[in-house]
């Protein structure tokens, strides 16, 4: 399996200029993906476990703490969410995958909702897949990654809650986590590696978003 090569080059920018985010702004939640905005404008989406950090890091992103909603509890967001940013693109907070404790029916409609908008969103330009740095490769995110290349969708991934690990151990679990996935793919997806909590990454992220935008802008 190969990745989307187009956007792999922007990975790795050195020499960064942070974009600025001027404004950010809630615009709509709702569990169907037909009424999601139809502006055309380009997404980037936030999926992963409950609780691995998907509000914070939007949070984050756009430095406002309550923009999206976050919680200690697993399971907090239940819709698709979009935030404006600068009037050009969405950052989309999806709920969590994975909560045990929810029952079998609500899993499945979160399951459709996910699946659906994952799959059917054309202004969808960059899913990032969000794993949490602590834990060693867990099979559910790795089947999640596997069902995204089934389906050809371009994906980037990050390493959240970087403020909990020493450096070593972080690198140790970076390094466990490509050697995984290189035994299933032939070249690694971009990889972030993120704070909310210390804003780490922050730069590398709205540089690959800014990067991904005017490529897009200069294909138009
Ligand atoms: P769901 O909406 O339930 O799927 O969860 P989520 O992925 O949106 O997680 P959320 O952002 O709500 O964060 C879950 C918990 O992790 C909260 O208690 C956050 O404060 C904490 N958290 C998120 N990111 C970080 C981080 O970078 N560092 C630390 N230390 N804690 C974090
Ligand atoms: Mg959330």
């Amino acid at each position: 399996m190969t990745f989307f090569a187009n956007c792999t080059k922007f990975a790795n920018s050195k020499n960064l200029r942070t974009m600025e985010i001027k404004s950010a702004r809630f615009i709509i939640s709702n569990t169907d993906v037909r009424k999601c905005p139809q502006d055309g404008k380009p997404e980037y989406a936030f999926i992963g476990r409950s609780n691995v950090g998907k509000s914070s890091l939007i949070n984050m992103l756009t430095r406002q703490n309550k923009l999206a909603m976050t919680s200690a509890t697993p399971g907090k967001t239940l819709l698709i969410n979009h935030f404006l940013v600068n009037d050009a693109w969405y950052l989309v907070d999806l709920p969590g995958y994975g909560y045990a404790k929810r029952g079998k029916a609500q899993q499945q409609k979160l399951k459709e909702i996910i699946s659906g908008y994952i799959l059917e969103r054309e202004q969808m330009t960059m899913l990032f897949v969000l794993i949490d740095s602590r834990h060693a490769p867990q099979k559910i995110d790795l089947e999640f990654i596997e069902w995204l290349g089934e389906n050809g969708v371009p994906f980037a991934i990050i390493f959240t809650k970087a403020d909990k690990l020493t450096r070593t151990e972080l690198q140790s679990n970076l390094n466990k986590y490509k050697n995984t996935l290189l035994e299933q793919w032939e070249e690694l997806p971009p990889l972030f590696v993120t704070s909310s909590e210390r804003a780490i990454g922050r730069s590398e992220l709205l540089e690959y978003i800014h990067n991904v935008n005017k490529t897009i802008q200069e294909g138009k």
